[in-house]
Order: C-alpha cells, then structure tokens, then sequence
C-alpha cells in the first residue's frame, strides 16, 4: 500500500539521495543518464515520493520547452520493496496534472527494449507503445517510444 507514502515537488537537493539509489533500484548501471542538472533545472516539474524520512520512489520530468504541447518524463523509479502498489501509478498522475494545468496535452517517456518492466507498467498506464525504433539513441541505441494523449477523454 501507498496510504503513508506523500508526494511533492523535488528540490535540487533531493538529487543526493536518489543518484545514490539508482543503480540498485533498476538493477544495473543507470545513473549516468541522470545528471544533476536534472533536479538543478526540472525540479519544479519532478516529484518525490516519501514515507517519513524515507525516500519511497520520485519521478523527474518536464514540460517540454521547444514542444509546447508535450511533456517528457524522463525517469520515474519505485523502491523496490514498495513496487506493485500504485505508487508509480501516483508519480505519474501527479505530473499529468502538472502537465495538463500547464495546457500539455501528450506525455512522452522512452525506454530501453530490455526494460519488461518497464514496457509492461507504461502499457498499464495507457501509453501507445512503439518500437522498438532502430538507432533511436545513435548507433545501436534502440528505444521503445511511448507516448500518452492527456486529452483522449
Ligand atoms: C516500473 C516501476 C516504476 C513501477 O512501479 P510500481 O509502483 O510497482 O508500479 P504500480 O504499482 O504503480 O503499477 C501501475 C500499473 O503498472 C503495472 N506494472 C508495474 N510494473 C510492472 C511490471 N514489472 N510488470 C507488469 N506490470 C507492471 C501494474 O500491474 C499496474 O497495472 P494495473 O493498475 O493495471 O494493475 C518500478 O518497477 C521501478 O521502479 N522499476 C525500476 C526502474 C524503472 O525501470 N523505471 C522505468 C523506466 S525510467
């Protein structure tokens, strides 16, 4: 259950607690697709999720500046002692309404094909799922592509 858990917006000092878990929490080396400047920058558009003192999961997003009707999560991740919950679930609803308030109506992730997991959570949350796309990232950079309408009804 998610009751205890609360969520509000990051800060850039929340960076220090999550660079240090990522690696454990998706089971492989990830952090260096999340530098600081993500928090430094997109603080204001991520989300973290506590209970207590205890970091429970977080979210980092952002509303796309180039793209005015799209926003992008960029990571999202869930201790995983506290997976199949809701929580994900949470952190992504929270930025919908982030997104939509700012008048973005599609929501776009990517990820990894090896990522199961993560295919399977964004297929549950209702997001189109295309690919995986060839050289999406450069060379031998595959990438599923997601992408979700807020506006679908
Ligand atoms: C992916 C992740 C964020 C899901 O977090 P979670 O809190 O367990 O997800 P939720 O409980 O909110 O699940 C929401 C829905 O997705 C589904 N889902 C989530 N993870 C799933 C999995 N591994 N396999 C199948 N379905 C999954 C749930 O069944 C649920 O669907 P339902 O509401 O229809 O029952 C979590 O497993 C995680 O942190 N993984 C490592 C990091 C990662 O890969 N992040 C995504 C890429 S950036």
């Amino acid at each position: 259950m998610t009751d205890d858990v609360r969520l509000r917006a990051a800060e850039p000092g929340d960076y220090d607690r999550i660079a240090p878990v990522v690696d454990d929490w998706w089971g492989r080396p990830i952090q260096g697709g999340l530098p600081r400047l993500f928090l430094d920058h997109f603080h204001r558009t991520s989300l973290v999720a506590e209970d207590g003192d205890a970091l429970a999961g977080f979210l980092v997003g952002f509303l796309s500046p180039s793209v005015p009707d799209a926003a992008y999560i960029h990571f999202v991740g869930v201790h995983p002692g506290r997976r199949g919950g809701g929580l994900a679930r949470r952190l992504y609803r929270g930025f919908f309404d982030l997104a939509a308030a700012d008048g973005r109506t599609r929501v776009r992730a990517i990820t990894s094909p090896l990522n199961h997991g993560s295919i399977a959570f964004h297929r549950a949350m209702g997001f189109a799922v295309q690919g995986p796309v060839p050289d999406y990232d450069g060379p031998s950079t595959d990438r599923v592509v997601f992408e979700l309408r807020l506006d679908a009804g």
